[in-house]
């Protein structure tokens, strides 16, 4: 990984903060991606006290505008990108019958449509170089879950994205993999309520929840250059919960 370009979206907490961190201590240089200036520069600094080298990049992930502006900027500023990870999620979960259409919308502009837009922009550079290492942060949640069909949803469609653009690119030297991952102990799982997270704990084969470097080790392995025969694939960071929901 030493010297590459990664460009992280939603890295500002959680999952994709511990990547960003974790591949600067690699030799990655880690462009930090979010809405959060506060937060993404305080990253930056906690990964070049670290020795590492990483800058914070603004954007709002789920608008096109945004989106291109953020490629021009990575590549004024480095020339190129290497491995792209797409992690910005959110959630807005209830059941189907409470659901406004912005609720839909808003889920699968920042799980979905983001997901696409970094693609294509990152795609059109790699396939110049011939190399690049594509991980979508789908969820173990896609196989299904109630008052979830939103979240659900898009997290399936980025499995599928994931596969498509793994033929797609299959000839460009790129890679293109999806790391699914169950309960992780984030500003993210912490939003769901008590009384939700107790019912999700209690499922819990191991009777505990992950923590985000246990998604990035994994992110970590098809991000590698060396890993270049692995594509299209879906791998869940779980617990064991995929292969219960697959039983019951
Ligand atoms: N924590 C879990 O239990 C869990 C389980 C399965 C999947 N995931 C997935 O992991 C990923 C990371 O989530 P997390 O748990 O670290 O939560 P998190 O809330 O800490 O991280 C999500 C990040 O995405 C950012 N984001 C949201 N909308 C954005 C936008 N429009 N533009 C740019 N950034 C935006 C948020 O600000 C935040 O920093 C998400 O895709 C999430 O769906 C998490």
């Amino acid at each position: 990984m030493k010297n590459k370009i990664a460009v992280i979206t939603g890295s500002t907490s959680g999952i994709g903060e511990d990547i960003a961190v974790k591949f600067a201590r690699n030799g990655c240089r880690s462009v930090v991606v979010g809405r959060n200036e506060e937060r993404g520069n305080r990253i930056v600094d906690t990964i070049k006290t670290d020795g590492g080298e990483a800058i914070f990049m603004k954007a709002d992930v789920s608008q096109s505008s945004e989106c291109e502006s953020l490629f021009e900027k990575v590549m004024e500023k480095y020339g190129t990108v290497d491995i792209l990870v797409n992690n910005a999620g959110t959630m807005r979960n209830m059941p189907i019958t409470d659901m406004k259409e912005e609720d839909w919308d808003k889920v699968f502009d920042v799980n979905l449509k983001s997901y696409f837009l970094c693609c294509r922009e990152a795609i059109k550079i790699m396939k110049k170089k011939g190399y690049g290492r594509i991980i979508n942060i789908s969820s173990r949640g896609w196989l299904g879950g109630t008052t979830q069909s939103n979240y659900a949803a898009s997290k399936g469609g980025i499995v599928s994205l994931t596969r498509s653009l793994a033929l797609e690119t299959a000839r460009m030297g790129i890679t293109v993999n999806c790391v699914a991952p169950g309960m992780i102990d984030t500003p993210l799982h912490r939003q769901s309520s008590e009384e939700e997270v107790g019912f999700r704990m209690n499922s819990q084969p191991m009777g505990k929840v992950g923590t985000p470097r246990q998604v990035t080790n994994i992110v970590e392995y098809f991000a590698g250059e060396e890993n270049w025969f692995t594509t299209g694939q879906v791998l869940y960071v779980c617990g064991g919960m995929s292969v219960l929901a697959s039983l019951s």
